[in-house]
């Protein structure tokens, strides 16, 4: 069997499917709604004012209420305004741009940067060989990753896993899968720009650490986030993109494809452009 009908094979096509004439469904062509609105400024900061904003949480702790002990005046606050938010955000996205792997794991496990922090279980950092040529980037972890800190590990992860065996690829081997987001958003509802933004450097760092000769974009969500731009889907398949000088290939979501009988063939029409970009990545390395 060649690899083609393997594929087919593995997401349940015994037959090959007419393509129809609406181009993208319906879920992958819903609305732009939570796509990363910040721009992401460089900007110079001290290395205190970096310590200071990487150790400050941006969700704000409830301090323990003392019981009233007199009514004496409420004197000023002793403690100065911490630094403008802009210049915080600026900061700490400064900081995380030049962690290691262990530091950036720590970041990423003790993150408390939007409201995602208190309803999660576990965060989600990624799986995966750190020097991989591959990297696939999904949205965001539901239920089960969350329960057990790991991408893709559900139903849509299976299919994952078998398309990237049809590719004569496996997960950890020579392939880092990460997500968008690191915690999961309640009720698997989209992400919110707001939490895009803050997780967002969190992703750039990953990125820029593996250095993969091919980022695989799983899904509209991720797609429009990493590259930062409305247009759907299935206008963003079937071209190379490139985010930070890698190149980009977008497909549609696996737990999409689970759903969508007739947009698997052309998952695997990407993931065939996907493994000419690699190799062709290779090829100049
Ligand atoms: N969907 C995603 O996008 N990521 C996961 O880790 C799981 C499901």
């Amino acid at each position: 069997m060649n690899r083609r009908a393997q594929f087919l094979e593995v997401l349940g096509i015994p037959t090959e499917w007419v393509p129809r004439e609406r181009a993208d469904a319906q879920a992958e062509a819903a609305p732009e709604a939570a796509v990363a609105q910040a721009a992401m400024p460089v900007a110079e900061v001290t290395v205190a004012e970096v310590a200071a904003v990487v150790a400050e949480p941006a969700v704000p702790v409830p301090a323990p209420v003392a019981p009233p002990v007199s009514r004496a005046p409420v004197a000023p606050p002793l403690v100065p305004a911490g630094p403008e938010p802009g210049l915080a955000q600026a900061g700490r996205e400064a900081a995380i741009a030049s962690m290691e792997w262990p530091a950036l794991d720590a970041a990423v496990a003790s993150c408390t940067a939007c409201g995602l922090c208190q309803g999660r279980t576990n965060t989600v950092f990624a799986v995966g060989d750190r020097q991989a040529e591959w990297m696939l980037v999904g949205e965001a972890p539901g239920e089960n990753e969350d329960q057990q800190g790991e991408p893709f590990v559900g139903q849509a992860g299976k299919l994952l896993d078998n398309m990237l065996g049809s590719l004569g690829l496996a997960r950890g081997r020579n392939v880092f899968i990460a997500n968008v987001l690191k915690c999961r958003p309640p009720g698997n509802r989209n992400p919110e720009p707001e939490e895009v933004a803050q997780c967002e450097p969190f992703l750039r760092r990953q990125i820029a650490l593996v250095k993969p000769r091919v980022i695989v974009v799983l899904g509209r969500f991720a797609a429009q986030s990493l590259l930062r731009t409305t247009t759907p889907i299935g206008k963003l398949r079937g071209t190379v993109h490139s985010y930070e000088g890698i190149p980009v290939v977008v497909t549609y979501h696996p737990a999409y494809l689970l759903r969508t009988l007739t947009d698997k063939a052309r998952a695997w029409e990407d993931l065939c452009l996907a493994r000419e970009v690699h190799d062709r990545a290779g090829a100049g390395a």
